[in-house]
């Protein structure tokens, strides 16, 4: 018997990034996401003589992975498993592949081992493998906040369907990966403002996805973004996630903006560029971001559902 999860990667409008002291990989701050539908993990679970990790195809020995099931196992019986995961898009590279795929992850187990987690538990166990993986246990819009850390849903896919355009710039994983990555940032003196600013952020924009107010939204979302990628610049080395079709693509899509089109990007630890925009805005930006040099493929996603459990 075999146990199927599947789950979508998601995108911080106000983003996360920084640890709070202490244990548990809890954020610095809060964050406020959207969850995609058309990218995809799907991870399929068995019980085993051994724990083995199969990652699109190929048998991986991953320590983030590793810990995970400990940190399952010093909860929930859980025996040994062959877990297989795979994802319908680049691995590792600022598409959020570790977000869907501890979700899924999570899911799965907790689904074939019957150990009855609820949503929240999910969340928060996802989360300890990679924050932002929290977030991808719910779909449509989704806060991951105090008090407990675990993440919440704001508003269902289809209350405000906005649309993703994502411009593929490199194809290879990411330089640094987010962990790492961090703990540099952390030690910058750009932190402690990073960390209280993030907090007024994300309350303002509660109030903008409640009022559905897309302009000041996009604005607020740009700034999140690039104050991150300030703050990752201001680290000790210098972290410097994008390159030249990147930043081609933002002053592309500010300049769409200006033409009057509703759309903004936003960028995470990679060079891959997420424009979010209304629905009827998204071909004339997937054909605009296409013709950027550089950009290699696009992807559209729509809002999407949480993890669930496709067969068992
Ligand atoms: O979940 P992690 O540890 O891979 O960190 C994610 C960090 C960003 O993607 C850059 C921002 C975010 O909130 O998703």
């Amino acid at each position: 018997m075999t146990t199927t999860a599947r789950a979508h990667p998601n995108i911080a409008l106000i983003k996360y990034w920084g640890k709070a002291p202490g244990a548990g990989n809890v954020p610095a701050a809060p964050s406020l996401s959207l969850t995609l539908d058309t990218l995809m993990t799907r991870t399929s679970v068995d019980f085993a003589a051994a724990d083995s990790f199969e990652l699109d195809g190929q048998l991986v020995a991953d320590p983030k992975l590793a810990a995970c099931l400990a940190d399952l196992r010093a909860h929930y019986p859980v025996p040994p498993l062959a877990v297989r995961s795979a994802n319908n898009f680049p691995t590792a590279a600022g598409l959020a592949s570790s977000a869907s795929g501890f979700a899924a992850l999570v899911t799965a187990i907790n689904a074939h081992c019957r150990l009855d987690m609820d949503d929240a538990t999910r969340s928060v166990f996802a989360r300890r493998a990679s924050g932002s993986a929290a977030r991808s246990v719910f779909g449509g819009f989704v806060a991951l906040s105090e008090p407990d850390w675990s993440a919440a849903p704001v508003l269902d896919p289809d209350a405000w369907p906005l649309r993703v355009v994502v411009a593929v710039t490199a194809a290879g994983p990411k330089s640094v990966a987010s962990s790492a990555g961090m703990r540099r940032s952390m030690a910058s003196p750009y932190y402690p403002a990073w960390v209280s600013s993030t907090h007024e952020d994300f309350q303002e924009a509660l109030a903008l996805v409640a009022a559905r107010n897309f302009t000041a939204l996009a604005e607020l979302s740009e700034y999140s973004c690039l104050k991150m990628h300030g703050l990752m610049l201001a680290s000790r080395p210098g972290l410097l996630y994008w390159n030249a079709a990147t930043t081609t693509c933002l002053h592309r899509i500010r300049e769409l903006r200006v033409e009057g089109l509703p759309v903004f990007f936003t960028v995470d630890a990679g060079p891959q560029v997420k424009a979010v925009c209304l629905p009827e805005a998204a071909a004339t930006v997937a054909s605009a971001l296409a013709a950027v040099p550089g950009v290699i493929r696009i992807l559209e996603a729509g809002l999407g559902a949480g993890a669930s459990v496709e067969q068992r």
